[in-house]
This record gives structure tokens, sequence and C-alpha cells, in this order.
């Protein structure tokens, strides 16, 4: 671990290094001040969870128990605006901030920042990604409901940012496709060739509609669609409304419809995980690895550089790793420097171990 108490400390020159300063590296140091040795433009992602207003005393301090939330907010968004200016005009930051009460009201503060810097930092803000704890804490309250949500604000500089919608929440939300409704295999379909001769089509329109029936049916066999649904006259209800051309139509003009399924699923602002915990992790407020997981799919491709300028227990240097990303982490805390680089020592072990495992095989 590198520790960094004032930026004169650096021992680095950026100029004559060919790789970025801090490559792969957790480092103790403040970040108002570590961030202004990154290059500006080098950085494809900063994602991280800055200290939350007046929400605990961490190790080392940093930004967090200002008295006011006015103070909090523009200490954040010095920190905040430096990540503007490292990211590249294709990288993204992500940045989750909670809650808190005061005098029995919620301050809003995610959405304050998110005001302050789209207002007064140059960016965009793209989503306002909704956290859905599934374990939120049992606290019973008698006059408030338990808080279970918080936002992942997804902020840009420029509208060339790089975005993979496809790889986004992946392996829970594959396409359903409910092909039992066309059968499968040889069945494929079979029931509206039936559907189609017990019809008052003409023969004209059955033979069109045939043709259709085993084109689709080829789709389905070749992976193009992942399904389709067939609309007779006089058979199926018939669709409301619809534009000229549109299905009404051409089962007034064709005797049949047909609607191809494409399988796309839905990509929704709204992740639901459990918050995490770990087992003798000095650290008080982790993230969920599965988090920053999806946004990395999201945002950046292998090799990519990502930064937290908060990494505390350095979730966010293993989801890296494990996604073959560069990982950059700063935090103000030795000791949760020392703890983050020993779990990423123990991920790279394991993997070491599997790697081997494996090549026996
Ligand atoms: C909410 S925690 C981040 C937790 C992290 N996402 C994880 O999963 O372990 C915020 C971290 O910011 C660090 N911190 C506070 N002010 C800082 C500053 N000015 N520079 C660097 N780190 C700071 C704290 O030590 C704390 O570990």
């Amino acid at each position: 671990m590198r520790k960094v108490k004032d930026q004169a400390a650096v021992v680095y020159s950026v100029n004559r290094s060919t790789k970025m300063p801090f490559w792969n590296e957790i480092v103790c140091g403040d970040s108002a001040d570590l961030l202004k040795l990154i290059p500006a433009n080098s950085i494809d992602l900063v994602i991280t969870s800055p200290p939350y207003f007046q929400q605990r005393e961490y190790d080392g301090g940093g930004v967090g128990n200002e008295e006011k939330p006015h103070e909090y907010i523009s200490a954040l968004m010095e920190i905040f605006c430096e990540c503007v200016r490292v990211i590249k005009p294709t990288g993204s930051i992500v940045l989750n901030i909670g809650d808190k009460y005061e005098d029995s009201s919620l301050l809003l503060m995610p959405y304050r920042f998110a005001l302050a810097v789209t207002e007064q930092c140059g960016v965009k803000l793209v989503n306002n990604i909704t956290w859905v704890k599934s374990n939120p804490t049992p606290r019973q309250f008698k006059r408030r409901l338990v808080s279970s949500t918080e936002p992942f604000f997804h902020f840009v500089k420029s509208q060339e940012y790089k975005y993979f919608l496809d790889e986004f929440l992946k392996p829970i939300e594959e396409p359903k496709t409910n092909n039992n409704d066309i059968g499968t295999g040889e069945n494929i379909g079979k029931k509206y060739f039936l559907l189609i001769e017990q019809s008052k089509l003409t023969p004209k329109q059955k033979g069109m509609a045939r043709n259709a029936l085993e084109e689709v049916i080829g789709e389905v066999r070749n992976g193009e669609i992942q399904g389709f649904r067939m609309k007779i006259r006089g058979i199926h209800s018939e669709p409301f409304g619809g534009q000229e051309g549109g299905r009404k139509i051409q089962l007034d003009k064709n005797g049949f419809t047909i609607i191809r399924i494409y399988g796309n699923p839905l990509k929704k602002d709204v992740i639901i995980t459990p918050v995490e915990s770990l087992k003798n992790c000095p650290h008080p407020a982790i993230y969920p690895i599965k988090i920053v997981e999806e946004f990395i799919k999201l945002l950046t491709q292998k090799g990519d550089i990502i930064l937290d300028p908060f990494v505390g227990s350095g979730s966010t240097a293993v989801a890296a790793f494990q996604s073959e990303r560069i990982y950059i982490g700063f935090d103000i805390s030795e000791e949760y420097c020392l703890y983050a680089q020993k779990r990423l020592s123990s991920v790279r072990h394991q993997l070491s171990l599997w790697e081997k495992n494996n090549a026996n095989t």
C-alpha cells in the first residue's frame, strides 16, 4: 500500500511514466490531493460511495462530518469535480449516497448533491438507479417506514459515454421465452397450421399464412428471434386500433398477422440485492460487489481503468480485478487501505488456486 500524506511526497512523474499513476494500487491519502495527480481524461469509470452526511465517524476522518448540509456538499463537490476532470469524454461517474434525517425530516442529501453537481460541475445525470435492499436493517419505527432504498447516480461529462446495455443485469434477467404457446422442437407452430385450416380465410390467404408461418418458425429455429404469436381472423381476438399498415389492418387485409418476439429484456433502473457484510471487516459501511459489477459491465470494457476515491474496504477494486479491469483505490484511512489490500491479495490467491486446479483437470 502506498501512503501519501501530501502531493509533494509522491515521487511519481506522470510525464515520465507511460503508465497511469497508481495502476492496480490502493493508496492511502486524501482524495482531494491524490486526484490532482491523475491526468485529465484518463479514467474510464469512477464508481464510489462517499461517507454519508453525519452518519458515522470513520477511522481517518475525511469528508462527512461537516456541520451543515451545504458544507458537506461543498467538500464532496471539490472531490467530485476532480473526478469529472479525470474521466475520459467516454467515461462515467457512478456515485451512491444515502440520506439522513434531521429533526424528524429527511434532508434529501443525495438529491441536493445531484442537483449541485449537475449545475456546477459540468455533468449530466443519465439515470438515478435505485438500489432496493432486500434485507434492510430491521429497525421498527412507530411513525415512519423502514428506508430500504438508496440511489446510485450515473453522471457523464459528454454524450460519447461508453454503454453496453446488453451486459447489464444479464444473468438474472435472461429473456423469458414462453415457447410453450408455440410448442418446441418439431412441434413449433404446429397448432397454428391447424388453426389456419380451421379458419374461414380464403385459400389464397391460407397459403400466404402458411408461408409466413414457415418463415417465422425458421427464424425461431435459427435463434434469430425468441418466439412469436400469430393472430388469425375469426379465431383470435382483434388488436385495438393501430395505424395504417398496423396489425388490425393486416388482419383485415390478409386474414392473419404475426408478432415477432425479440426477447430483449427491459433494462430497468432498479437493482435488488442484499446489504453485504464481510467477516472480520473493520469497515462499517461496505456496498455490494454485485452492484459495482453491474455498472462495470454496463460502462466499461476489459482493460479499462476504474477509480474509487473512497475505496474503504476495497469492494470496487475487488469487482474491477475480478472483471479484468484496472483499479485505483484511494482512502484516507490507513486501516481500511490495509484491509482492502489484504482482501485483494486473498481474491488474487483464490483465483490462482482456481486457475491451477482448472489447468490440472
Ligand atoms: C462509505 S465508505 C466507502 C465504502 C466502500 N464503498 C466499501 O464498499 O468498502 C467511505 C470511505 O471514504 C473514506 N474517506 C472519507 N474522506 C475521504 C477523503 N477525503 N479521501 C479519501 N477517503 C476518504 C472513509 O475512510 C471511508 O472508508
